[in-house]
């Protein structure tokens, strides 16, 4: 399935991670470093239009005229399942700041309700990369873009490590100029808002909750 506007990073080394993930007998350990790795492998590519600026420096042998990112890049984490993707990311862009944007869904509803949100000064100044590895309904996104965008960053990516049809197309109805990337698309929700086939519940899965 493909979507107008949805980048979907597709890599072999992803594919296989990105099954070990799903697999139901994966430990907690193993899944908290799995979806680190992948936000790892996957800031290479959501970097890759960054802008860069002339960085001369001397090598110890002669001048080199260099490059490095012009703007400040933020990282924010929907909480909790998203703390690890910005791990992952962080090794990537050790000098990126991070906020914190903290939404859980209601069980019923399966509406976001925010509970924490702590975003740095500069972000109108920064890329702004959103992580949650789940993408449902597409609530929590909307909202916590929503959030980010009173800031008025520069742009705004969100990143995710599995996103269902329904929900990228409530963040394209609601934010149709932030830039979507996954790592694959599944095929649907079931009745109580859970992407099939899935991975569960990822914060549970992540922090051994249930
Ligand atoms: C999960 C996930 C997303 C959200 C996605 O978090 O990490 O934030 O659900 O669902 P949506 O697209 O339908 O909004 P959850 O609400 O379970 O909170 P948690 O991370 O605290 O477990
Ligand atoms: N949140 C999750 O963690 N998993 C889903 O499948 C849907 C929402």
């Amino acid at each position: 399935m493909s979507y107008t506007g949805v980048q979907v990073l597709d890599h072999p080394l992803i594919r296989h991670k990105l099954t070990l993930l799903r697999n139901r007998n994966t430990t907690h350990k193993d899944f908290r470093q799995l979806a680190e790795e992948l936000a790892g492998l996957m800031t290479y590519e959501v970097c890759r239009n960054m802008r860069t600026r002339s960085c001369p420096v001397e090598t110890p042998l002669e001048h080199y005229d260099g490059q490095e990112l012009e703007n400040e890049v933020t990282i924010v984490p929907i909480l909790r399942a998203g703390l690890v993707m910005a791990q992952g990311m962080l090794d990537m862009i050790p000098h990126a700041r991070v906020g914190h944007i903290g939404l859980f869904r209601d069980e019923t509803t399966l509406q976001p309700v925010e509970y924490y949100c702590k975003l740095p000064d500069s972000v109108h100044d920064s890329d702004v990369f959103i992580v949650d590895p789940m993408l449902a309904t597409g609530g929590s996104a909307s909202k916590a873009i929503s959030l980010v965008k009173e800031r008025r960053p520069r742009n705004i990516s969100f990143c995710c490590i599995i996103a269902a049809p329904e929900g990228i197309e409530v963040l394209q109805r609601d934010h149709p100029d932030v830039k979507i990337v996954t790592l694959e698309i599944d095929r649907q929700l079931n009745e109580n808002g859970y992407i099939l086939p899935g991975l569960g519940d990822a914060g549970d899965r992540i922090y051994g909750t249930k």
